[in-house]
């Protein structure tokens, strides 16, 4: 069997058997099949889909790819993943929230993919952070300072590592099969007893619709609870950007204004996923989960608990002191409302603005610009008037291209739809 054969039967709309998954990941984890083979499979995978049944056999097969991760510690550790959105930084919210209530926290996270952004990537605003730590220097990390945030390592899902950065540059993200086997072949690979999914839904996310964002929901809990994990999944709004900053330096400095007690989507969607997870994985009650969570940050021991996981991971922790020490790209763009109205703003627009102005990657492997951002100065469904200030860009390179996507990504009309900003909950009763 040759992954040509693999290939165009896919390409065909054929169903693949057990032998030609397991074949084909086969060959993407000992290289034998090239990027192109794996852009062609995953185009193919877009455009004919999977039944459920492939997209077990793929996460299984994927999962199965390298090497299985052992927890650092003793103990229940706790997940989150969300499937990617604009100015998302709950992880560097919720880890730790979670970490000063005595929740270990042994986070496996990952870099931007298409518009969206990365853990990693904005980890790494703290200059000289090192996001490769070896399983010892994880563990060790966890067990003193009860949290620690790091990519997989090469070892672990080598065929989700190819597959990915595969995907972010081939147009190849929004499958569901191919989003429900990436994220749960880490998941599986890994310890978490407790896993919480954030699907994201909207023009931010890569499912666009709620109904799209269920079934992904619905799929990856089925794979976790199939595997014996503790697994639910908040369906959550992506229609406009999550937080107030884009982009990895900015979106850095909002991750320190909500732990110290700024208050929007980002930091209550934050909140969420931290109470849902003391409730999963402690049992602990509804209002009394909420409690324990505001006092973390109303404490300032989780300001606190980030700077010692940054310290630990070699990070110049300065910037807990003057945001500066995170600067922005000198350029400005000033965006402002073309007419009177109740404004809308297309997360994917800002995404891509933000990715295509040197923030993000644009070819496998690139470096990127942290002080790129775009800093929102009005939110979506706000009542402006003509003139008014809406958002700053702030580039390096005056890309035309991407400053007038920035510039399209804002639009005002009569009226605004709102949505909850959880649309709903999945858990194993619903699969
Ligand atoms: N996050 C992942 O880990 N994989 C995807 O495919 C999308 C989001």
């Amino acid at each position: 069997m040759t992954v040509y054969d693999i290939i165009e039967a896919k390409k065909r709309g054929r169903r693949l058997s057990e032998e030609q998954i397991a074949a084909f990941v086969r060959m993407v984890a000992d290289e034998s099949a090239t990027d192109a083979q794996i852009a062609a499979f995953c185009m193919a995978v877009c455009l004919r889909g999977m039944t459920d049944e492939e997209t077990f056999l793929l996460t299984k097969a994927m999962a199965d790819s390298g090497e299985r991760l052992s927890p650092p510690a003793a103990g229940v550790f706790a997940d989150k993943h969300s499937t990617g959105g604009v100015s998302d930084s709950t992880t560097l919210i919720l880890v730790p929230v979670l970490a000063a209530l005595g929740v270990k926290c042994a986070k496996y996270s990952g870099r931007g993919l298409g518009h969206t952004g990365g853990t990693l990537d904005k980890l790494e605003s703290f200059a000289g952070l090192n996001v490769d730590l070896t399983s010892e220097q994880f563990a060790a990390q966890v067990e003193r300072v009860g949290a620690a945030i790091a990519g997989q390592t090469k070892s672990t899902v080598p065929a989700d590592k190819r597959m990915y950065a595969v995907r972010d540059v081939t147009a190849t993200v929004d499958s569901i099969p191919l989003i429900a086997s990436s994220v749960m072949s880490k998941k599986l690979a890994s310890f978490a007893q407790v896993i919480l999914l954030d699907v994201k839904y909207g023009d931010g996310a890569f499912m666009k619709t709620a109904r799209a964002a269920e079934r992904l929901a619905r799929l990856m809990v089925a794979v976790g609870t199939a595997a014996g994990r503790q697994t639910e999944a908040a369906v959550t709004d992506m229609s406009a950007p999550l937080g107030d900053n884009i982009g990895c330096n900015a979106e850095v400095r909002e991750v320190l204004e909500v732990l110290r007690g700024k208050q929007n989507d980002l930091a209550r969607l934050s909140c969420l996923h931290c109470e849902r997870i003391l409730r999963m994985a402690q049992g602990v009650e509804e209002a009394r989960a909420a409690k324990l969570v505001h006092e973390a940050i109303d404490s300032g021991a989780a300001l606190e608990k980030f700077r010692q996981i940054v310290s630990a991971q070699g990070g110049d922790t300065a910037a807990f002191d003057d945001a500066e020490a995170l600067p922005l790209a000198p350029g400005r763009l000033i965006v402002r409302a073309p007419r009177s109205g109740r404004l809308h703003i297309s997360a994917q627009a800002l995404g891509k603005a933000c990715a295509q102005l040197g923030g993000g990657r644009q070819r496998e492997g690139e470096e990127i610009d942290h002080t790129v951002g775009i800093l929102l100065k009005k939110r979506a469904g706000d009542r402006v008037a003509q003139g008014e200030e809406l958002a700053h860009v702030c580039y390096r390179e005056p890309r035309q291209e991407a400053l007038a996507l920035a510039q399209g990504a804002f639009t005002v009309s009569a009226s605004f739809r709102a949505r909850p900003l959880v649309h709903c909950i999945i858990s194993k009763e619903d699969i």
